[in-house]
């Protein structure tokens, strides 16, 4: 039984299919999924799945990608939305160099406020983190309580260390699958049983032999296939091990 702890069920990838492709998913082996937003709107439609099926929950949050949507409304309808009973993180934040490095001070500011929400409202957050690796770890940090997940961790392995000394869960997705995965297979390795958790970033980041495809939650098996590999069980133990994980990181109550 898996948990997907990151899949984007409201991207438009999913526009044609959505709802018999969720139904399929919720009778199969996917036992739990969250779509993270990444904008008002995104976070809205991911709270409306959630509503609608119960295998899935929400977390909704301003992605550093979508800095120029930020404005004092926008952030309180995401203030409003942390609320809702279905919504279990703040999520997806962070910094992203890679897509933007002429805002990096707007970035962070947006990064501390969302903490800081998550802080007060008692919820993890969901940690996106692209080529901002130093100063995701200096902000993250400044918040000894904050609880949460880097969501397919791609830094180096002493920074996981200072992570897991943290507390912090490190998010693994189809990128552990390709070729050129040696970091991120190193990492795995070091990575404790308890702390690791299994995403797709659907519908990015197709594992092999998926790759170049849309991506989905049925795909977290070739994930699931390698983390066994790499921690010498079994793909079904990996599965529920992850499972049980991400349900005490979300305070998700297993039925
Ligand atoms: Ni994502």
């Amino acid at each position: 039984m898996y948990f997907d702890t990151h899949a984007h069920y409201d991207d438009r990838a999913f526009d044609a299919d959505r709802e018999a492709l969720l139904q399929g998913l919720g009778e199969g082996a996917v036992k739990l999924i969250i779509d993270p937003g990444c904008d008002v709107l995104s976070s809205r439609k991911a709270l409306e799945l959630a509503e609608r099926f119960d295998f899935v929950y929400a977390a909704v949050g301003l992605h550093p990608e979508e800095l120029d949507k930020y404005s004092p409304e926008s952030f309180e309808e995401i203030c409003s939305m942390a609320r809702h009973p279905r919504c279990v993180a703040i999520g997806e934040i962070g910094l992203d160099y890679y897509w933007d490095a002429s805002h990096k001070e707007e970035q962070k500011a947006l990064f501390r406020r969302q903490i800081e929400l998550a802080l007060e409202l008692d919820k993890p957050v969901i940690v996106h983190d692209r080529e901002a690796h130093g100063d995701c770890l200096e902000i993250v940090r400044d918040y000894p309580g904050l609880r949460g997940v880097f969501h397919c961790y791609s830094g180096s392995a002493e920074m996981a260390k200072e992570l897991l000394k943290l507390g912090w869960y490190l998010g693994f997705d189809g990128p552990v699958t390709y070729k050129n995965a040696r970091k991120a297979l190193e990492v795995l390795e070091l990575c404790p049983m308890d702390r690791m958790l299994m995403e797709t970033d659907s519908p990015y980041l197709s594992p092999v032999p998926m790759r170049g495809k849309r991506n989905d939650s049925s795909n977290l098996k070739y994930v699931a296939e390698k983390i066994a590999q790499v921690k010498g069980i079994s793909p079904e133990q990996a599965a529920a091990i992850t499972l049980e994980n991400g349900c005490r990181l979300f305070g998700i109550e297993r039925a």
